[in-house]
């Protein structure tokens, strides 16, 4: 039998191919021409004021916490709360700015605990960074009215958000950045991008900066603007290579044009492994936010030696995978081990089974079953 793996993107490969031969034709693959197109098109689809396009979240995240701290003036050593069950690149960012990442605990959405954020804020916490992990809104509505109570920033690293909509609203709308991640295997994949986008026009024009070395007119810009004087830009502080290019551009193009019909269909997947493990003994699954739309960009559920578990599933030929370990039992995140412990937990029971568009009826169905063994399985074996 076929092996039935974690992630599969899906790319429409003529149409691809076809933004990738008009960016060659014109001889313009750099910055410009389709970055400016696909921010258009993603302001335009989730109706976010500003966009720009990057060579990956993990940059725009490190980029929001260096503009909001500019911006503040916050110090170094000030705090930002962030969740423990994330992909590292959520708190490196943190880390990049010389601020200290707060670890808060999640909850049953594995997402931060608005009652644990409140419990972690001190004089020094400038900001909290929420992670809508797997397109889960959690309980985000709760953390953003606690910011603006408590007077804090909130970056939504939106990286698994494409296309998740809660109370109307594309994820982001009431964030001061939103960061979203195109990486290869992502629910909108490209092979490696990403889109921050600022709540303000300031930040927004700023960021357009940082992201090209603090030159302050891109070739692209000055190209159209004709001129005698083309060549000519100042440099107005250090900045960093951090854009998005054309390719990646044009290829995030065509999967933002299918964005709605493949989430739609992550979510009738989702609802089939409902259908195959509701009632099932020992496999708990994750709630979503109520009233929110997810992306679906992932499918987690809980089980007790979850090691085991994923050994027997493999033995049936379904290879899954996990997100994520709790970010403190890596050696650097050491510090604050055993202050979550709902994340810990759930860090040494999580696994994500197989979500992708070459998935049907059948393959959720031999998921679940294999599942269903492997847990049965493993409380046969126990004392
Ligand atoms: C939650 C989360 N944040 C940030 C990132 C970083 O995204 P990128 O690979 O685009 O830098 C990822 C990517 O895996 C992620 O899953």
């Amino acid at each position: 039998m076929e092996p039935i793996h974690l992630f599969v993107p899906t790319f429409r490969i003529e149409e691809s191919l076809a933004e990738i031969r008009e960016c060659l034709e014109k001889g313009w693959t750099g910055l410009g021409f389709k970055t400016v197109a696909f921010e258009a098109a993603w302001c335009e689809y989730t109706r976010l004021p500003h966009a720009h396009f990057l060579n990956s979240a993990s940059a725009g995240l490190h980029l929001a916490f260096k503009l909001l701290k500019e911006a503040d003036g916050w110090q170094p050593g000030d705090e930002v709360i962030t969740t423990p069950l994330t992909f590292v690149a959520t708190n490196h960012a943190i880390l990049y700015e010389d601020l200290q990442p707060v670890f808060a605990d999640v909850d049953d959405h594995l997402c931060l605990d608005p009652r644990s954020v409140a419990e972690r804020i001190t004089p020094r916490t400038r900001a909290v960074c929420f992670v809508g992990l797997g397109g889960n809104a959690g309980r985000y509505a709760e953390v953003r009215d606690l910011c603006r109570q408590r007077g804090l920033r909130l970056v939504l690293d939106a990286a698994h958000m494409a296309g998740t909509r809660t109370g109307g609203h594309h994820a982001g709308w009431d964030a001061d950045a939103a960061v979203f991640s195109f990486q290869a295997v992502k629910n909108l994949p490209t092979a490696d991008s990403g889109m921050i986008c600022f709540a303000g026009a300031g930040l927004d024009a700023e960021v357009r900066k940082w992201t090209w070395l603090g030159i302050n007119r891109d070739t692209y810009t000055r190209t159209l603007e004709g001129g005698t004087y083309k060549w000519l830009y100042d440099v107005e502080h250090v900045g960093y290579k951090y854009h998005g290019n054309s390719i990646m551009a044009g290829l995030g193009l065509v999967a933002l044009k299918y964005l709605e019909e493949d989430n739609g269909y992550r979510r009738q997947l989702a609802a089939w492994y409902d259908d195959e493990l509701a009632g099932a003994p020992g496999i708990e699954r994750i709630p979503m936010a109520p009233g929110t739309t997810p992306s679906r960009h992932l499918y987690q559920v809980l089980v007790d030696d979850r090691d085991e578990v994923m050994v027997g599933l493999n033995r049936r030929g379904v290879f899954p995978g996990v997100h994520y370990r709790d970010n403190t039992l890596y050696r650097m995140y050491a510090f604050a081990a055993g202050t979550c412990p709902r994340a810990s937990r759930a860090s040494e029971q999580l696994i994500s089974l197989p979500l992708h568009l070459r998935l049907g009826r059948e393959e959720v169905r031999r998921v679940g079953e294999a599942l269903r063994e492997a847990v049965a399985d493993r409380n046969e074996a126990r004392p």
